[in-house]
């Protein structure tokens, strides 16, 4: 906030109203919707009400929309029964319909593909007989966690690890579904591969103990992750733009990290990158926290350092409290402009794309009174419920 409190001049957000492109697709700003789940697509479809809520985001001024995670084509993709996936006829024309109504509003929409790995409860979903798929079986240990224990108790009981098929099939299903989403006229893809689900498991040492071309050293962890990036850019081609959302931290444990030091880091995003990523969506909780210890630079900033990529940051732009604070109703989240502080980071070369995520629940019109420096809509905590 500036210390008048009114919000920051015209002028600090210029920068974020250049476009931006990716390969064949131009965002018209910097501004991105991040991904966040629903449960809102009963039996995998997402109906007229999903497209809605995306146009009415578009409409609002937001550049790029990553949907909330959809799962893959494969039996143990996600858990709740209302995400929504990317596969079969019902879904597929669900979707055309939101991506018409994004693209009619003048936005570009790409969709998070997710596989839960480690964290789908089979007692969540409409296959329970269906486990979870683990590198080693491991669920991972718990640190801090918004879990309850009794939760994590029961999600800790080890599985069998992934056999070759196993990995084969999943990778498999990542590029099947890419393909179904550029045919349905998706701008791009981007990859779940945060938060201790299937592709970020394989990156984390406390969840990936093989010791074949899946496991062991650095680089050998990130070789699932490679596969997928590789294989999905062999079903879409060459034109369109791969994102690909990493993070240190976990669902199992907050201060986990998968990669100790920035040489670590360099070695897994750099083979991302090799395999054909465009753009690294970092995911850190707070905009502003840094990566590693002796340096201020965020892990959007290390992302672009490393990799000669562009970058996507994210975290608390637009509110002053952490998502696990709000989620558990720890202080009151206000939604407040730091758009100077984002800036400021801006210009350090942090990143090139900005994510906004629980203000633009509340407030699907947040990115043009961003442009114009009109006061920001109060915080309205029960969107978070609703997610309408
Ligand atoms: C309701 C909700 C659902 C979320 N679902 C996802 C998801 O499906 N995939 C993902 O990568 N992150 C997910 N996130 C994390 C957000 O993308 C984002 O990183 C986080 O909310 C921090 O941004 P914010 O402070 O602007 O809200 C979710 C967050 C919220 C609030």
């Amino acid at each position: 906030m500036t210390s008048s409190g009114l919000a920051p001049a015209i002028d600090t957000v210029a920068p974020f109203f250049e476009p931006f492109t990716l390969r064949s697709m131009t965002v018209a700003n910097r501004f991105a919707m991040a991904p966040m789940t629903r449960d809102f697509s009963p039996g995998g479809v997402p109906g007229a009400d999903v497209a809605e809520y995306y146009r009415k985001r578009a409409a609002g001024g937001v550049g790029l929309i990553v949907t909330e995670g959809v799962g893959v084509d494969h039996p143990a993709a996600v858990d709740w029964t209302g995400v929504p996936h990317m596969y079969g006829e019902a879904a597929l024309a669900g979707w055309r319909g939101v991506v018409d109504a994004v693209h009619g509003a003048g936005g570009k929409i790409v969709p998070q593909l997710w596989h839960q790995g480690p964290l789908r409860n089979p007692l969540n979903s409409a296959r329970p007989d269906v486990l979870g798929q683990r590198p080693s079986g491991l669920w991972g240990t718990p640190g801090l966690t918004s879990y309850e224990d009794d939760y994590v108790a029961r999600m800790a009981t080890p599985t069998a690890p992934m056999t070759e098929e196993d990995i084969a099939d999943v990778i498999a299903a990542f590029a099947r579904s890419a393909r179904n989403a550029i045919d349905v006229g998706f701008d791009g893809i981007a990859i779940h591969g945060a938060h201790g689900y299937l592709i970020d498991s394989f990156f984390w040492p406390d969840t990936n103990r093989r010791t074949d071309r899946w496991g062991g050293s650095v680089r050998a962890r990130a070789e699932f992750g490679v596969e997928i990036v590789k294989a999905i850019r062999a079903a879409i081609g060459e034109d369109l733009p791969i994102l690909f959302r990493f993070s240190q931290h976990k669902q199992q444990d907050y201060n986990a990290r998968f990669a100790e030091t920035p040489e670590e880091l360099g070695i897994i995003l750099g083979a991302l990158a090799d395999a054909g990523v465009d753009m690294f969506d970092a995911s850190i909780r707070r905009f502003t926290m840094a990566a590693f210890e002796g340096s201020d630079m965020t892990l959007p900033g290390w992302a672009r350092k490393l990799t000669g990529k562009p970058s996507m940051t994210v975290g608390g732009i637009g509110l002053n409290n952490w998502l696990q604070d709000t989620f558990k109703g720890r202080g009151e989240t206000l939604a407040i402009n730091n758009l100077d502080e984002v800036r400021r980071l801006f210009d350090d070369g942090m990143f090139d794309m900005v994510a906004v995520g629980r203000a633009l629940i509340s407030d699907p019109e947040w990115v043009q009174k961003a442009r114009t420096g009109a006061p920001f809509t109060p915080y309205d905590a029960t969107s978070l419920g609703r997610l309408a």
